[in-house]
């Protein structure tokens, strides 16, 4: 198993009835998260839902098996993850990074940047230029895969209250427009992941993140 590269794995289309397996995958994956706050399962009305009408979804197979997947859904702005930041956008429809996952046999690949960028290219083709997504401050590979991939931390809040989570999750969330990227000043700082009351201060104060190496977030003020 150990001799695994990139090449011995595809990638096909999720349809609607790839959903039970998709939670299955979700399932196994997430009894090994330790911090079982970092990740949101969506349940199989959800996924079955997305996959039918609105959303797009691309499966990682090893052979047969499903080994990963990332899906993203198509909504109006408001009432996509937008609606939770003060971002200002022309934009009628909004792409939502909703989820990816890998099982630990396809990790290390850089599958999950592979993933976003295979159904970018198919949803600006298509004409979607906003996307928008979630990310635990504690999920560290995540935040750094998508800031470093040039989506921006536009906020820290609380989201997705849940029986298991009654307060809601706490989630950077991530924004970016590639038709018309934010005008930046020279003006930058910087915050670790975990210094939550700089990091509210800062995009209090026009700041936005849009890089992370040595366990600090680097941001960058925008102008007014
Ligand atoms: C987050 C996640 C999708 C990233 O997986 P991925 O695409 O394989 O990650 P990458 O290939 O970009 O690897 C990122 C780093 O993780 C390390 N890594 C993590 N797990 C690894 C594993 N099992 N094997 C090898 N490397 C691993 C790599 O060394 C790499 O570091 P590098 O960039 O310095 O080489 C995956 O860890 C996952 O599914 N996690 C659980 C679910 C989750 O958190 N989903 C995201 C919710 S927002």
């Amino acid at each position: 198993m150990n001799n695994l590269t990139q090449d011995s794995f595809n990638f096909r289309k999720l349809k609607p009835e790839d959903a039970p397996q998709l939670i299955a995958l979700v399932e196994d994956v997430y009894s090994r998260i330790d911090q079982k706050h970092i990740f949101v399962r969506d349940d199989l009305e959800y996924i079955e839902k997305t996959l039918k009408d609105g959303g797009r979804g691309l499966g990682v197979y090893l052979d047969d098996e499903l080994v990963g997947f990332r899906y993203v859904t198509i909504t109006p702005r408001e009432d996509s993850l937008v609606a939770y930041t003060d971002i200002k956008t022309d934009a009628k429809h909004v792409v939502n990074l909703d989820t990816v996952l890998l099982h630990e046999k396809a990790r290390g690949f850089g599958f999950q940047n592979k993933l976003r960028t295979m159904m970018l290219e198919e949803l600006m083709a298509d004409g979607y230029h906003v996307y928008a997504s979630t990310i635990s401050p504690d999920n560290e590979i995540s935040f750094a895969n998508s800031i470093n991939a040039g989506t921006h931390l536009v906020a820290l809040k609380h989201v997705y209250p849940s029986e298991q989570f009654p307060e809601g999750v706490l989630r950077f969330i991530f924004f970016r427009d590639f038709q018309r990227d934010f005008e930046f000043t020279d003006e930058t700082a910087e915050a670790a992941p975990g210094e939550h009351d700089t990091i509210h201060e800062l995009l209090d104060k026009g700041y936005v993140g849009v890089s992370y190496s040595d366990g600090k977030i680097k941001f960058q003020k925008r102008r007014c």
